[in-house]
């Protein structure tokens, strides 16, 4: 029984590392990680905010770049986000897009 127990446990440990390393092979463009930390402090964590600012999570690709675009050239007014729009890239946009559109709501 202890062997038995034993294998059980080794087995579920190899799954549990197969799992990981999956999920820490998936697809993760760092940059667009890093430029999306400084949205966080707004928008939270991966874009899913609990205090009532706008979700970026799942957001449409399109759309966020329109919008972000929008308020970089002032085409949508805005408190903050015509600052925010302002110190990013068109190509930077267009990462911070992918990385938002891939969260989880
Ligand atoms: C200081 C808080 C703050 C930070 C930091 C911030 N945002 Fe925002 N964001 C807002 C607010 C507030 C709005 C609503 C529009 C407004 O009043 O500026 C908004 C709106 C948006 C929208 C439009 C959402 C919609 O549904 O139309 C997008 C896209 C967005 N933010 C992206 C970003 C990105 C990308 C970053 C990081 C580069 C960022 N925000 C950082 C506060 C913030």
């Amino acid at each position: 029984m202890k062997i038995i127990q034993h294998h059980i446990f080794t087995i579920a440990g190899a799954i549990g590392l197969l799992l990981f390393s999956a999920a820490s092979h998936a697809e993760v463009d760092a940059h667009a990680r890093n430029l999306s930390a400084s949205c966080a402090a707004c928008h939270g964590t991966n874009g899913n905010n609990a205090g009532g600012m706008p979700v970026l999570a799942g957001m449409d690709k399109v759309l966020f770049v329109s919008q972000m675009k929008d308020f970089k050239s002032g085409a949508r007014p805005a408190t903050v986000m015509h600052h925010h729009a302002k110190g990013y890239s068109d190509e930077e946009f267009e990462k911070l897009a992918d990385f938002f559109a891939a969260q989880k709501r």
